[in-house]
C-alpha cells in the first residue's frame, strides 16, 4: 500500500515535472500570424491537401469538388465541380444525397501535367488522371479503383503515388473489415491476402531510393486491435509492413499476384522504465535524411488515459529489424534468400521461402525509437497530426533544427522545437477566428508554408512570421525560434547574414548585447 502510493506520487511528481514546460511560451491568435485564408464551398467531412506547381500553391480536394489555390496570385485560383460518374443502380432511394457525392479521398501529382484523383462516386468509388489545369479529366474505365480508393469518405486511406505505380491500403468491402494492401499501375498488380484483423492503416512511406534500387521498399503503418501486453494500456497496436517496390507476386503454385516480400513488426513507443506506453498511432511524418538510411519517422502516437507521445525512428532501424529478427512463433532454420529480401523476380522464388512468408510474416523483434530512446515529447493535449521541418537557425554555429508542428482538435498548431532533452513550445498559432476541427495539415518546406484546412476553409501560415515575437531583441532571442533572429533592428526572418543574432539552444538574450559589441 505505501510503496503504492509513493510511487503513484512519484508518477504524479514526475508528470508535473515532464509538463512544467509544456505550456506554449507564447500564444499568437489570428490576427497575430502572418495568414492568407481562402474559403472554401461546401460542408467538407474530408480534405486532402497536395503541393500545388508553384510557390505557395496548394490543390485541395473535398466535397465533389477540386480547388486550386495560389495564395500568391488569387486571380489564378480556380475551383471545379467532379461530375457524379457513375450511380449506384440500387432500388434504396437517393434519400441522404450525400451518398451520390464524388468526395475525394487520394491526390496525388503524376507528373507536371497530370493529377491523380480517387473519389467516393456514391459507392461506387473511381480514380481519374485530371490535368493539373482541371480541364482535362481522363477517368479510365477499367482502373481498378477498388481497393485504391475507399468507398467511405470517413475512412483512412493512405497511399503512394511511385514511378507510375498506386500502392494503397483500404478496406475493400463497406460490410465488413477486409483491408487489403494493393499496387496497381505499371507493374503487375500485387495484393494481400484480406485481412480481417480489426485495423486501420494510418500512413504510408517511400524507404529509398536505395544505393541499389532492387532493394527499395515501401513501408506501411497500421494499428491493430488485441495483442495487448500492457495491461494498462489500450487494446490498440502499431505496426509498420514493408514490401519490397520490386515485388512481382509469387509463383502459379503459391502466392500468385500476392505480396512475397510483405513482413511486419511491432512499432513501440514508450517510457520503458515507468512502462508507459503509447500504443495507438495516429499520424506519421518522414523527414527525409542525406540518404534513405538516416530519413527519420516521426510517429504520433496516444495511449488510452487521453496522453500523446512522439516516438522517432530511423529507416536505418526499421529495416535492420526486417533484416536481422528472428521470425516470430519460427524455429528452424530460415530459408536462403531470407525472407523479405527483395529479388529480381519474385515469381521464381523457392517454395520454401513463399511458405515462410505466408506462415511467419511477423517479426519477433520491435521496432524502438532512435537509439532506444524515449518518447521525443509526451503530453496531455490531443494532437492529430504531425508534420516535421528542417530549419537553418542563425546566429553562431548556425546549426539545423528539427521544428515539429503539431495540430490540435481544437484548431490550433503548435510550433515545437526538437531539442535534447525537453522539446520546447515556441508558440501556439490559431489560424482560425473560431475553435474549429482542423481537416489535415501540409508542410510546403521550401516556402516554410504551413496550409492548415477546416471543413470550410484553407489558411497559409507563413512559419518564418517574426515580427509578433517584439520589438526588442531580448523578445526575439527568448522566442528561441529557429526561423526568426534579430537583425540589429526587427526580429526577421532568419538569413545567411552573419549578423543575426540568435541563441535557439538557451534563449540566453545576454548575446544581444555581444551582438552590439560587435
Ligand atoms: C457539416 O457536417 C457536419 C458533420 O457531417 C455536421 O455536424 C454539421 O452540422 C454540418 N454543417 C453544416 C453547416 O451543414
Ligand atoms: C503525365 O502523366 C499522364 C498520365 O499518366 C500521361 O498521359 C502524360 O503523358 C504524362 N506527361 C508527361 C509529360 O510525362
Ligand atoms: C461511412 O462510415 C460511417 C462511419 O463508419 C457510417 O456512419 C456511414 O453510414 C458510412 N457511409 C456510407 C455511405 O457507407
Ligand atoms: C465565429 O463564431 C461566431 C459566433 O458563434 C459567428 O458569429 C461567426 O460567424 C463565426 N465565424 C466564422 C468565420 O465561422
Ligand atoms: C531588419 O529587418 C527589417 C524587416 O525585415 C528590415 O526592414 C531592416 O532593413 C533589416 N535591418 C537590417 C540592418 O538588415
Ligand atoms: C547567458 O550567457 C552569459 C554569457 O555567455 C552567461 O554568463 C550567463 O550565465 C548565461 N545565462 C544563463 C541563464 O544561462
Amino acid at each position: 500500500m505505501f510503496v503504492s502510493l509513493c510511487f503513484l506520487l512519484l508518477n504524479i511528481f514526475y508528470f508535473s515535472v515532464a509538463t512544467s514546460n509544456k505550456n506554449p511560451r507564447v500564444v499568437l491568435a489570428e490576427k497575430d500570424v502572418p495568414i492568407q485564408r481562402y474559403s472554401l464551398t461546401g460542408n467538407n467531412s474530408r480534405i486532402e491537401l497536395l503541393q500545388g506547381p508553384h510557390d505557395n500553391s496548394v490543390f485541395v480536394g473535398g466535397q465533389g469538388r477540386l480547388w486550386y489555390i495560389d495564395f500568391n496570385r488569387p486571380d489564378q485560383s480556380k475551383e471545379m465541380n467532379f461530375p457524379v460518374l457513375e450511380r449506384k443502380t440500387s432500388n434504396s432511394k437517393p434519400t441522404d444525397p450525400r451518398n451520390y457525392e464524388f468526395d475525394v479521398t487520394t491526390l496525388h501529382r503524376v507528373n507536371d501535367t497530370f493529377l491523380f484523383v480517387c473519389g467516393t462516386n456514391g459507392n461506387v468509388p473511381k480514380c481519374c488522371y485530371l490535368s493539373t489545369k482541371m480541364l482535362d479529366m481522363k477517368c479510365s474505365e477499367d482502373f481498378k479503383a477498388l481497393g485504391i480508393a475507399p468507398l467511405n469518405v470517413t475512412e483512412q486511406a493512405p497511399s503512394l503515388y511511385l514511378d507510375d505505380d498506386v500502392y494503397a491500403a483500404v478496406n475493400i468491402d463497406v460490410k465488413d473489415n477486409s483491408v487489403a494492401m494493393r499496387r496497381i499501375g505499371q507493374k503487375a498488380v500485387i495484393s494481400s491476402d484480406i485481412d480481417k484483423k480489426e485495423q486501420r492503416y494510418v500512413s504510408m512511406a517511400f524507404s529509398g531510393p536505395r544505393e541499389a534500387r532492387l532493394q527499395d521498399r515501401v513501408y506501411t503503418f497500421r494499428v491493430q486491435k488485441g495483442f495487448d501486453e500492457h495491461p494498462e494500456g489500450s487494446s490498440w497496436t502499431t505496426w509498420v509492413t514493408q514490401v519490397c517496390t520490386a515485388d512481382m507476386g509469387g509463383s502459379k503454385m503459391l502466392l500468385q499476384k500476392t505480396w512475397t516480400s510483405r513482413l511486419s513488426a511491432r512499432l513501440s513507443c514508450g517510457i520503458r522504465d515507468r512502462k508507459l506506453f503509447f500504443e495507438q498511432l495516429l499520424d506519421v511524418s518522414v523527414l527525409p535524411g542525406a540518404n534513405w538510411r538516416e530519413s527519420r519517422v516521426y510517429g504520433l502516437f496516444k495511449n488510452s488515459w487521453g496522453m500523446t507521445a512522439v516516438c522517432v525512428y530511423t529507416m536505418a532501424d526499421i529495416d535492420h529489424v526486417f533484416k536481422t529478427s528472428d521470425f516470430k512463433e519460427f524455429q528452424g532454420t530460415v530459408p536462403n534468400p531470407r525472407p523479405g529480401e527483395c529479388v529480381e523476380d519474385s515469381r521464381t522464388l523457392p517454395p520454401i521461402v513463399l511458405k515462410h512468408i505466408k506462415e511467419y510474416p511477423d517479426m519477433k523483434d520491435r521496432v524502438w525509437p532512435v537509439k532506444g530512446s524515449d518518447p521525443l515529447m509526451v503530453s496531455h493535449d490531443n494532437y492529430r497530426h504531425i508534420r516535421v521541418d528542417r530549419v537553418k537557425g542563425g546566429g553562431h554555429g548556425r546549426r539545423h533544427y528539427n521544428v515539429l508542428l503539431l495540430s490540435l482538435e481544437s484548431g490550433s498548431i503548435h510550433k515545437v522545437l526538437e531539442h535534447a532533452g525537453e522539446p520546447f513550445i515556441i508558440a501556439e498559432l490559431q489560424p482560425f477566428k473560431n475553435s474549429t476541427y482542423i481537416q489535415n495539415i501540409l508542410l510546403q518546406p521550401s516556402t516554410k508554408k504551413l496550409y492548415v484546412s477546416s471543413s470550410s476553409e484553407v489558411v497559409e501560415v507563413d512559419l518564418k512570421g517574426c515580427q509578433r515575437y517584439g520589438q526588442q531583441c531580448e523578445d526575439c532571442i527568448q522566442a528561441r525560434d529557429p526561423y526568426c533572429s534579430w537583425n540589429g533592428t526587427h526580429c526577421t526572418t532568419t538569413t545567411e547574414s552573419r549578423k543575426a543574432i540568435q541563441d535557439v539552444e538557451h534563449g540566453n538574450y545576454s548575446v544581444c548585447k555581444q551582438g552590439e559589441g560587435q
